[in-house]
Order: structure tokens, then sequence, then C-alpha cells
């Protein structure tokens, strides 16, 4: 049975959707109580759930973050008790129905990438979440800047233009931007740790060094996280210096996305692409 309920997530769906969000551990990264990534979806993109049953408000929830054309497929989770019902591919088909570039990074759950490649997504390759001690690594000049400076070479990199987000996720506590002319990189300071991203360069050593210049300059005393796709310099050099894998996603592109996107020297935001 085709499930038939999808609809656009209201203020007040956003509970039962952080209900579902947090069961999946995707608010670690987040403050409660401060704006995150799913109010970032119903703001720049689109925030679907799908309503539940009598047991709880909500079955599974999808989002999508825009740029320019290029859609980014954040979220698709369904909770176990209503996987492999059609859910899922409910909200995929209303979230990915326009036309335009898409990317998204696909868990390990074959579900998810054989829906995906149904929708014309192509695995890529693999994208690592490298954590790390930034400690004993290059440190290269970089200046604070704003987001507005970023934006330009940001869609570049990434595929298409997303000015409101980056002036949106800058303005959140802790968010610096970085600059080195070349390259720029976002990070964002937690009692967790430092994670870095957004991130890019004119090049691909570019991109390597507006990171290295931002992680050195946030100066954390304790563990740094980014999520870098395999292809790019900063894999070999942070894993040779000791840094861990702490999880792995496929990075997944139609055609025209795969044109666009320069997975060498772009370092995306695990939640915002
Ligand atoms: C992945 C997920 C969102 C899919 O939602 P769902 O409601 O369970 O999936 P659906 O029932 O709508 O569709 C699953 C499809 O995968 C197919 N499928 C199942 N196992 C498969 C396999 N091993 N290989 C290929 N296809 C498979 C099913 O046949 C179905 O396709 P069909 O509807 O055309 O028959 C959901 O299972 C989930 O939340 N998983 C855990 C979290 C996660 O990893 N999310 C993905 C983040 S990228």
């Amino acid at each position: 049975m085709p499930h038939t309920g999808v609809r656009a997530a209201t203020e007040g769906d956003m509970p039962a959707v952080r209900g579902v969000a947090k069961r999946f551990g995707l608010l670690s990264g987040w403050n409660p109580g401060s704006p995150d990534f799913l109010d970032a979806e119903r703001a720049f993109g689109t925030l679907l759930l799908a309503p539940g049953d009598e047991d709880g408000p909500a079955a599974g929830f999808g989002g999508t973050l825009r740029r320019g054309d290029l859609t980014h497929l954040g979220d698709l989770f369904v909770l176990p008790a209503h996987q492999s019902a059609g859910v899922g591919r409910a909200l995929l088909s209303r979230l990915l129905r326009d036309d335009g570039p898409k990317v998204t990074f696909a868990s390990s759950d074959p579900r998810a990438m054989s829906l995906y490649v149904r929708h014309g997504l192509r695995p890529w390759c693999p994208l690592l979440y490298l954590t790390g001690p930034p400690a004993g690594l290059p440190a290269p000049p970089v200046r604070i800047t704003t987001a507005e400076d970023t934006a330009a070479l940001d869609a570049d990199v990434s595929g298409g233009t997303r000015a409101e987000t980056l002036t949106w996720y800058a303005a959140l506590p802790g968010v610096t931007a970085h600059t080195t002319d070349a390259g720029y990189a976002f990070t964002r300071t937690t009692t967790d740790g430092t994670l870095i991203g957004p991130a890019g360069g004119i090049t691909p050593q570019d991109c390597a060094t507006a990171v290295l210049g931002a992680l050195a300059a946030t100066a954390p005393p304790h563990l740094a996280k980014l999520a870098v796709p395999g292809t790019h310099p900063l894999v070999p050099l942070l894993l040779g210096t000791g840094w861990h894998i702490a999880d792995l996603d496929t990075f997944m592109a139609d055609d025209v996305a795969l044109a666009l996107i320069r997975p060498d020297r772009y370092v995306p935001h695990p939640d915002l692409g």
C-alpha cells in the first residue's frame, strides 16, 4: 500500500520530526532549543512529514536543501516499525520530483541506495566522516570573513548558490567563516569539539589549506571532525596523522550534478551539504 499522507511539515510538526531525528542520532551536534538543520530545511528547502498512527505522530520524515537549481537530499528517515512499507518511497518521490541536479550522502542501508538509484542518482565516491586531533598538522594563516564573502566560491565547488543558508549558519553560536582568498572554511565549535564545513578552494590544495588554517585558528583543545569526499587530498593527510574514520556514507549524484560538484576541492557540511 503506498503511503498517502505525506505532507509539508509545519511548525507544529517539528517535535514529531525531531522525535524521529533523535531516534537516529541526527541531532547530536545541535543544541536543543536552538535552530538546527531541520529549521534550515524548512526555511531554504523542503521538509516533509509522513504521519504516524496511534503509536506516534510520525512514521518518518525527509528533507532537502537548495543550492540554486540543485537539490541536496539531506534526510530520509523512517522509524523501524514503519520501514519497508513504502513510506520512504512516498517521501522521496515528493522530495525529488523537480527537474534539476540532485545529490545526497547515502547511508549503508540498501533500501536507501536502491531508492536513490531509481531517482537517477549514482554512487560516486565514499564520503568519510573523519575525526582527530588538530595538533601536529600544518597551520597556514587564515583570516575571519563573512558568509557573503564565501558565497561565490562555495557555489562554484558545491554546485549552486546558497547565500541565505550560509548567512543563517554563520549567525549560529560558535560558527566562524575563515578565508585564505583562494579557499574558505566554516568551523563550528561546541562542547563536542569542532566541526569543519562547508569548505572549498580554487584548487584541491587551496581547499586543504583553508581547512587546515581554520582548524589551527580555532585551536580546539578537543577533537575536530569533518565529512570529506574520498578523492580529496585531505584524506591521506589526515589518516596519515592518526585521524579515524568514524563513519562512511556514499556520495551520490545524478549526471548533471556530477558535472557541477568538485569533490576534490569541497568539504561539505554533514547536515547542510
Ligand atoms: C532507507 C529508508 C529511508 C527507506 O524507507 P522505507 O520506507 O523503509 O523504504 P520503502 O519501503 O519505501 O522502499 C524500500 C525499497 O527498497 C527495496 N529494497 C529493499 N531491500 C533491498 C535490497 N537489498 N536491494 C535493493 N532494493 C531493496 C524495496 O523493494 C523497496 O522498493 P519498492 O518499494 O520499489 O519495492 C528506511 O528504511 C530507513 O529509515 N532506514 C534507516 C535510516 C537510513 O539509513 N536512512 C537513509 C539515510 S541516507
